[in-house]
């Protein structure tokens, strides 16, 4: 059967990754996490102590740094310069600062490329913000996830508390708010629907549901082609 390319694009928390992840499970596709790729050179700004609002500096970081993703059953392990720092990049600090570095052309134009190599053969579902636009615009099956403010911030508030870190609920809102303006407003590949993507309001959906309703489409899909 065919391999195609699905991507899924949305705000922060509105349930991309999580469903990615089973929904390539249940196919036999592997699932890429662009966001992780843009933490991660977010955590090598950091370490390196980069001014990000230094074009030169930052095509220094790009220019050395070294990616690499192995998939897993249980989501993406991304190795930053040989060491695995899938936990370390989930961090708030982390969050905001990948936010802005991914605002950055240089940034971007790395990312992008090494996106489009890892996806190319097909077989693959993809999340970010920028897959259905620009990364794979052809890509054979597109969503658009959202769900209202509340719910995703209440979503990554009992994340954060399940995996044992301390979390303020407003806080947890309030950086979400702040990242959400700031994706979607910056000028390079902002978050924004394809036109021919199919937008998916998670916000009464179970994990389940969610991950059950992409299939369907992709269901669909491939009965017609
Ligand atoms: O999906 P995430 O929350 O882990 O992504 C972290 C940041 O990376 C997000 O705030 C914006 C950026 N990002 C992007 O610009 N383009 C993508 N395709 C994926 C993420």
């Amino acid at each position: 059967m065919k391999k195609i390319i699905i991507a899924i694009d949305g705000p922060a928390a509105s349930g991309k990754s999580t469903t990615a992840k089973l929904l390539a499970r249940k196919i036999g596709y592997v699932h890429l996490d662009t966001g992780a790729m843009y933490r991660a050179c977010a955590l090598a700004a950091k370490r390196h102590q980069t001014n990000i609002d230094d074009p030169s500096q930052i095509m220094k970081i790009m220019s050395d740094i070294k990616i690499d993703i192995q998939y897993s059953n249980n989501g993406n392990l991304i190795f930053l310069d040989g060491e695995d720092v899938s936990e370390e990049i989930r961090e708030p600090d982390i969050s905001r600062l990948a936010s802005a570095i991914s605002a950055k052309r240089h940034v971007r134009e790395k990312m992008v490329e090494l996106q489009r190599e890892l996806g190319k053969s097909g077989g693959v579902i993809v999340d970010g913000r920028d897959i259905g636009t620009v990364v794979f615009p052809n890509a054979e099956l597109k969503f658009f996830m959202i769900a209202p403010l509340e719910i995703r911030a209440q979503r990554r508030y009992q994340e954060l508390l399940a995996n044992n870190k301390k979390a303020n609920f407003q806080e947890v809102l309030r950086e979400l708010k702040e990242r959400d303006l700031a994706d979607s407003s910056r000028v390079l590949a902002p978050l924004v629907p394809a036109k021919d993507a199919i937008q998916i309001d998670t916000g009464d959906l179970s994990i389940d549901e969610q991950v059950d309703l992409l299939y369907g489409y992709y269901q669909n899909l491939m009965v017609g082609s």
